[in-house]
């Protein structure tokens, strides 16, 4: 649905669906953030709304537990919760660090995971990333659904990992391969109609429960 032709319910026009958007990685050309700017691209012109962050908008110390309960959280913690709140779902772009997920975005996940309501919960998740390597960071996103599935977040089923990105990023930017740009675009158009399904009719929502045989615990609850 172009973004230029507002749906309508009766009279109203339907709120479009927020997506945060951002990459994993802090390196100036780095390919997973021309990758999120790329997704950022393609949910537009599907007729979503964008918020493109970057993982330097939500700078953390390490993560340490005297700290929060001294000082509270640091501003970049709040500053993750506030733009994840702001959007229906979200878009991670990450590299894979050592076959795992690059401590700089862990720790910005813990760091959030503390908040009350816990923002991760029952908000759904695309994953992608984009390496020179031949495998393009896939593991380090079999990684990264642990603690994103753990937290209650609706991650979607099928994964973006873009191998030699070097050769596959065009100079304009682009995906230079045609196949592979669809293979992209379909993997975000399909994510966004299960999103958007599950926004706009309610009746699609089913409770995600995962029995972790525990007894109920609050201090030890990943999720209110
Ligand atoms: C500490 C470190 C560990 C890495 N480990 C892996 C790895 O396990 N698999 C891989 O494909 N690339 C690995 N790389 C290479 C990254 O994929 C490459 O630096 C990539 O450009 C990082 O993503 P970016 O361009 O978005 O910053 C590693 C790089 C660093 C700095």
């Amino acid at each position: 649905m172009p973004a230029s032709i507002p749906m309508m319910r009766g009279e109203q026009p339907i709120e479009p669906v927020r997506y945060l958007i951002f990459a994993g990685s802090l390196r100036r050309d780095s390919y997973n953030s021309r990758l999120a700017s790329l997704a950022a691209v393609a949910i537009r012109a599907n007729g979503g709304e964008t918020d493109l962050a970057s993982l330097a908008d939500f700078d953390v110390p390490s993560y340490d537990q005297d700290v929060e309960d001294q000082e509270g959280f640091p501003p970049g913690a709040e500053e993750f919760r506030r733009r994840l709140e702001g959007c229906h779902a979200f878009v991670v772009a990450a590299p894979e660090y050592n076959n795992s997920i690059p401590g700089g975005l862990k720790n910005a996940i813990d760091w959030v995971s503390r908040f009350r309501p816990q923002p991760f919960n029952e908000r759904h998740g695309l994953l992608m990333s984009a390496s020179p390597s031949m495998v393009g960071g896939n593991r380090g996103l079999w990684a990264l659904r642990v603690p994103f599935e753990h937290l209650g977040a609706r991650l979607y089923p099928d994964m973006f990992s873009l191998a030699q990105a070097h050769l596959y990023f065009g100079g304009d930017g682009q995906l230079a391969h045609e196949e592979i740009r669809s293979r992209f675009e379909a993997n975000i158009s399909n994510f966004m109609a299960l999103v958007e399904a599950s926004e706009r009719y309610p009746c699609v929502k089913r409770a995600w429960v995962e029995y972790l045989g525990e007894r109920p615990e609050p201090s030890l609850d990943r999720v209110d």
